[in-house]
């Protein structure tokens, strides 16, 4: 095999909890709770192999048409997650971000992010940015909106990409989906426009190291071209 290639920045849609849990007879948010053990062992797995940034899409601005009760349950997962593992994060070099909008979502979980992504910007090995009531197209509007209220007069591609919500991050360089659905689903739309897309039919609660691990080489094996030509 060729060299394995170490993305610098790789993101996840971590979809299929619902599913995988429905199939064990048990409630959906069970899936999500495995699913939150899956991503830490995957950002520890991660962060020892060098990846520099790791941003998983946990909430959707779409997410929020789910039943009251579901949304209600994944926030306190989320809430409850953050607060317990704080140390933790910190003392495995984990510096977190969040990208998404603040406005929608509790005061009590913004305080925590505003808080954590303070507190854990010291010493890091990895930079986890958790996209939380995230869309795409939202991501774009608001930069638009930065760019007017700014009175911008030259906007090129890089001054806008800093604009949005991942700003001088540099753009993934994988991006992979569970559970057999291969779309977008207005995830980083712009950032992504040169990324490797990765799917796989393993729902999110069983995806593996080993599962990340083939990821990896799938991805090792692509030639990026850039719109360039490639000498033969
Ligand atoms: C998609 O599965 C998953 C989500 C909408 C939520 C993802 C959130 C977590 C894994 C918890 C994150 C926690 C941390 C700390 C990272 P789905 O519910 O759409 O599954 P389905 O398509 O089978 O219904």
């Amino acid at each position: 095999m060729e060299d394995l290639k170490i993305p610098r920045h790789i993101a996840i849609i971590m979809d299929g909890n619902g599913r995988w849990a429905r199939q064990r007879g048990m409630p959906r948010i069970m899936g999500h709770y495995k699913g939150s053990e899956v991503a830490e062992e995957i950002v520890k797995f991660c962060a020892n192999l060098g990846v520099e940034y790791l941003t998983l899409f946990a909430f959707s601005t779409e997410n929020w048409r789910r039943p009251r009760e579901e949304v209600e349950l994944l926030f306190d997962l989320l809430k409850n997650y953050l607060t317990q593992k704080k140390e933790e994060l910190i003392r495995e070099g984990v510096r977190l971000r969040f990208i998404g909008r603040r406005d929608r979502i509790g005061k009590d979980l913004k305080n925590l992010m505003e808080k954590l992504e303070e507190e854990t910007s010291k010493d890091y090995r990895i930079t986890v940015i958790l996209a939380i009531d995230y869309g795409g197209r939202d991501d774009i509007i608001r930069a638009v909106r930065k760019a007017v209220h700014q009175r911008m007069e030259s906007i090129d591609e890089d001054t806008f990409s800093r604009l949005l919500d991942l700003g001088e991050i540099p753009d993934p360089d994988l991006m992979i989906r569970t559970a057999g659905e291969r779309r977008i689903s207005n995830f980083l739309l712009w950032n992504l426009a040169y990324t490797e897309l990765y799917f796989t039919e393993v729902c999110w609660p069983d995806f593996t190291t080993e599962e990340l691990m083939r990821a990896l080489e799938d991805f090792s094996k692509r030639k990026r071209k850039f719109g360039r030509v490639l000498d033969e």
